[in-house]
Protein backbone atom coordinates (compact mmCIF):
# COMPACT_ATOMS: atom_id res chain seq x y z
CA UNK A 1 0.00 0.00 0.00
CA UNK A 2 1.39 3.27 -0.56
CA UNK A 3 1.09 5.66 1.90
CA UNK A 4 -0.03 9.11 1.63
CA UNK A 5 3.28 11.74 2.54
CA UNK A 6 2.62 14.30 5.19
CA UNK A 7 4.56 17.05 6.68
CA UNK A 8 4.41 17.93 10.57
CA UNK A 9 5.32 21.28 11.33
CA UNK A 10 5.97 22.00 15.21
CA UNK A 11 7.62 24.28 17.95
CA UNK A 12 6.85 22.49 21.25
CA UNK A 13 7.22 19.53 22.97
CA UNK A 14 5.97 17.36 20.24
CA UNK A 15 3.12 14.96 21.99
CA UNK A 16 0.93 15.56 19.17
CA UNK A 17 3.49 14.50 16.49
CA UNK A 18 4.45 11.46 18.93
CA UNK A 19 1.25 10.32 18.40
CA UNK A 20 1.13 11.25 14.57
CA UNK A 21 4.19 8.99 14.45
CA UNK A 22 2.73 5.92 16.91
CA UNK A 23 -0.31 5.56 14.81
CA UNK A 24 2.05 5.51 11.64
CA UNK A 25 4.00 2.15 12.73
CA UNK A 26 0.88 0.40 12.34
CA UNK A 27 0.92 -1.61 8.99
CA UNK A 28 -2.28 -0.68 7.87
CA UNK A 29 -1.98 3.49 8.73
CA UNK A 30 -2.85 5.52 5.51
CA UNK A 31 0.11 8.11 5.79
CA UNK A 32 3.63 8.07 6.50
CA UNK A 33 5.22 11.15 8.12
CA UNK A 34 8.10 11.89 5.45
CA UNK A 35 9.31 15.00 7.47
CA UNK A 36 8.94 17.24 10.53
CA UNK A 37 10.50 21.01 10.47
CA UNK A 38 10.85 23.69 13.11
CA UNK A 39 10.98 27.05 13.15
CA UNK A 40 13.02 26.62 16.67
CA UNK A 41 15.27 23.72 18.26
CA UNK A 42 12.09 22.50 19.47
CA UNK A 43 12.45 19.68 21.90
CA UNK A 44 9.67 17.71 19.75
CA UNK A 45 12.30 17.20 16.97
CA UNK A 46 13.61 14.05 19.02
CA UNK A 47 10.56 11.83 18.06
CA UNK A 48 11.26 12.51 14.73
CA UNK A 49 15.04 11.65 15.14
CA UNK A 50 14.20 8.51 17.37
CA UNK A 51 11.75 7.52 14.20
CA UNK A 52 14.38 8.22 11.69
CA UNK A 53 12.46 10.68 9.54
CA UNK A 54 14.18 13.96 8.13
CA UNK A 55 14.24 17.21 10.37
CA UNK A 56 14.52 20.69 9.44
CA UNK A 57 15.03 23.85 11.59
CA UNK A 58 13.90 26.86 9.92
CA UNK A 59 14.33 29.63 12.32
CA UNK A 60 12.87 33.40 11.78
CA UNK A 61 16.14 35.03 12.71
CA UNK A 62 18.59 33.46 9.85
CA UNK A 63 16.87 34.88 7.47
CA UNK A 64 16.52 38.82 6.51
CA UNK A 65 12.63 39.46 6.98
CA UNK A 66 9.35 37.57 7.69
CA UNK A 67 8.42 37.45 3.70
CA UNK A 68 12.17 35.81 3.43
CA UNK A 69 11.26 32.98 6.50
CA UNK A 70 7.78 32.53 4.60
CA UNK A 71 9.31 31.50 1.33
CA UNK A 72 12.00 29.78 3.19
CA UNK A 73 9.86 27.58 4.61
CA UNK A 74 7.80 27.36 1.79
CA UNK A 75 10.51 25.98 0.01
CA UNK A 76 11.26 23.67 2.97
CA UNK A 77 7.79 22.03 3.00
CA UNK A 78 7.63 21.93 -0.41
CA UNK A 79 11.27 19.64 -1.03
CA UNK A 80 8.90 16.44 0.47
CA UNK A 81 6.18 16.90 -1.71
CA UNK A 82 3.69 16.53 1.37
CA UNK A 83 -0.36 16.07 0.27
CA UNK A 84 -1.06 17.31 3.69
CA UNK A 85 1.03 19.63 5.85
CA UNK A 86 -0.25 19.42 10.05
CA UNK A 87 0.79 22.51 12.07
CA UNK A 88 0.91 20.56 15.51
CA UNK A 89 2.30 22.79 18.00
CA UNK A 90 3.80 25.18 15.40
CA UNK A 91 3.46 28.58 16.84
CA UNK A 92 3.96 31.25 14.17
CA UNK A 93 1.23 32.18 11.28
CA UNK A 94 2.00 30.62 7.82
CA UNK A 95 2.29 33.12 5.30
CA UNK A 96 1.41 33.17 1.73
CA UNK A 97 4.01 30.94 0.31
CA UNK A 98 3.09 28.03 1.95
CA UNK A 99 -0.64 28.84 1.85
CA UNK A 100 -0.70 29.40 -2.29
CA UNK A 101 1.57 26.16 -2.47
CA UNK A 102 -0.83 23.87 0.18
CA UNK A 103 -4.23 25.77 0.41
CA UNK A 104 -6.50 23.63 1.71
CA UNK A 105 -4.08 20.90 2.83
CA UNK A 106 -2.98 22.49 5.71
CA UNK A 107 -4.73 21.55 9.03
CA UNK A 108 -3.79 23.37 12.76
CA UNK A 109 -4.90 21.58 15.52
CA UNK A 110 -5.72 24.10 18.55
CA UNK A 111 -6.44 23.64 22.49
CA UNK A 112 -10.00 25.33 22.79
CA UNK A 113 -13.24 25.09 20.88
CA UNK A 114 -12.97 27.55 18.13
CA UNK A 115 -13.89 30.23 17.21
CA UNK A 116 -13.43 31.20 21.26
CA UNK A 117 -10.07 31.49 22.38
CA UNK A 118 -8.17 31.55 19.17
CA UNK A 119 -4.27 32.72 18.89
CA UNK A 120 -1.08 31.72 20.82
CA UNK A 121 -2.75 31.24 24.18
CA UNK A 122 -5.58 29.56 23.88
CA UNK A 123 -5.88 27.37 26.93
CA UNK A 124 -5.32 30.13 29.30
CA UNK A 125 -7.58 32.56 27.49
CA UNK A 126 -10.24 29.91 28.29
CA UNK A 127 -9.28 29.30 32.39
CA UNK A 128 -9.25 33.35 32.49
CA UNK A 129 -12.90 33.30 30.91
CA UNK A 130 -14.02 30.85 33.54
CA UNK A 131 -15.39 28.53 30.90
CA UNK A 132 -16.63 25.01 32.49
CA UNK A 133 -15.82 23.45 29.17
CA UNK A 134 -13.39 23.97 26.72
CA UNK A 135 -11.26 21.49 24.77
CA UNK A 136 -9.37 20.94 21.06
CA UNK A 137 -10.71 21.81 17.46
CA UNK A 138 -8.62 20.60 14.60
CA UNK A 139 -9.18 23.07 11.34
CA UNK A 140 -8.12 23.88 8.24
CA UNK A 141 -6.08 26.40 7.67
CA UNK A 142 -6.89 30.23 5.97
CA UNK A 143 -4.98 33.26 6.38
CA UNK A 144 -6.58 34.45 9.31
CA UNK A 145 -5.76 33.58 12.91
CA UNK A 146 -7.47 30.02 13.25
CA UNK A 147 -10.66 31.10 11.62
CA UNK A 148 -10.15 28.37 8.76
CA UNK A 149 -12.95 25.30 8.49
CA UNK A 150 -13.43 23.44 11.76
CA UNK A 151 -12.94 19.67 10.69
CA UNK A 152 -13.15 17.99 14.18
CA UNK A 153 -13.30 19.09 17.99
CA UNK A 154 -13.45 17.19 21.13
CA UNK A 155 -14.57 18.84 24.75
CA UNK A 156 -12.76 18.42 28.11
CA UNK A 157 -14.41 19.63 31.16
CA UNK A 158 -12.64 22.42 33.17
CA UNK A 159 -12.06 21.12 36.80
CA UNK A 160 -12.04 23.04 40.07
CA UNK A 161 -8.44 24.30 41.25
CA UNK A 162 -6.85 23.59 37.30
CA UNK A 163 -3.94 25.51 36.03
CA UNK A 164 -3.07 26.23 32.71
CA UNK A 165 -0.60 23.34 32.87
CA UNK A 166 -3.46 20.84 34.37
CA UNK A 167 -5.83 21.62 31.82
CA UNK A 168 -3.27 21.67 28.79
CA UNK A 169 -2.58 17.95 29.90
CA UNK A 170 -5.76 17.33 29.74
CA UNK A 171 -6.65 18.75 26.60
CA UNK A 172 -4.08 17.59 24.50
CA UNK A 173 -4.80 13.92 26.31
CA UNK A 174 -8.40 14.01 23.86
CA UNK A 175 -6.44 16.15 21.28
CA UNK A 176 -3.80 13.61 20.24
CA UNK A 177 -6.52 10.99 19.62
CA UNK A 178 -8.86 13.61 17.44
CA UNK A 179 -5.92 15.26 15.62
CA UNK A 180 -4.37 11.13 14.59
CA UNK A 181 -8.26 10.46 13.68
CA UNK A 182 -8.70 13.66 11.13
CA UNK A 183 -5.35 13.15 9.63
CA UNK A 184 -6.19 9.08 8.91
CA UNK A 185 -9.05 10.56 7.79
CA UNK A 186 -8.12 13.01 5.28
CA UNK A 187 -5.07 10.69 4.14
CA UNK A 188 -7.26 7.38 3.48
CA UNK A 189 -7.53 6.51 -0.29
CA UNK A 190 -10.96 7.70 -1.38
CA UNK A 191 -12.99 4.80 -2.58
CA UNK A 192 -13.76 4.27 -6.59
CA UNK A 193 -16.13 2.94 -9.20
CA UNK A 194 -19.61 1.27 -7.88
CA UNK A 195 -19.17 0.74 -4.33
CA UNK A 196 -18.73 4.33 -3.69
CA UNK A 197 -21.46 5.41 -6.40
CA UNK A 198 -23.72 3.37 -4.06
CA UNK A 199 -22.43 4.66 -0.57
CA UNK A 200 -23.40 8.38 -1.67
C1 LIG B 1 -1.06 21.71 21.44
O1 LIG B 1 -1.95 21.69 22.52
C2 LIG B 1 -1.61 22.55 20.31
O2 LIG B 1 -2.98 22.55 20.21
C3 LIG B 1 -1.11 23.93 20.69
O3 LIG B 1 0.19 23.72 21.14
C4 LIG B 1 0.25 22.44 21.80
C5 LIG B 1 1.46 21.71 21.29
O4 LIG B 1 1.71 20.60 22.08
N1 LIG B 1 -1.16 24.82 19.58
C6 LIG B 1 -1.51 26.11 19.68
O5 LIG B 1 -1.71 26.66 20.75
C7 LIG B 1 -1.59 26.85 18.36
N2 LIG B 1 -2.28 28.09 18.54
P1 LIG B 1 2.77 19.50 21.62
O6 LIG B 1 4.03 20.24 21.19
O7 LIG B 1 3.00 18.67 22.85
O8 LIG B 1 2.15 18.72 20.50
Amino acid sequence: MSRTPVVVLISGTGSNLAALLASARDPQCPYAVVAVIADREASGLEHARAAQIPTEVVRLRDHADREAWDRALAAAVTRHRPELVVLAGFMKLVGPPLLSAFGGRIINTHPALLPAFPGAHGVRDALAHGVKVTGASVIEVDPGVDTGRILAQVAVDVLEGDTEQTLHERIKAAEQPLLVEVVRRLTSPRPVGPQAAGSR
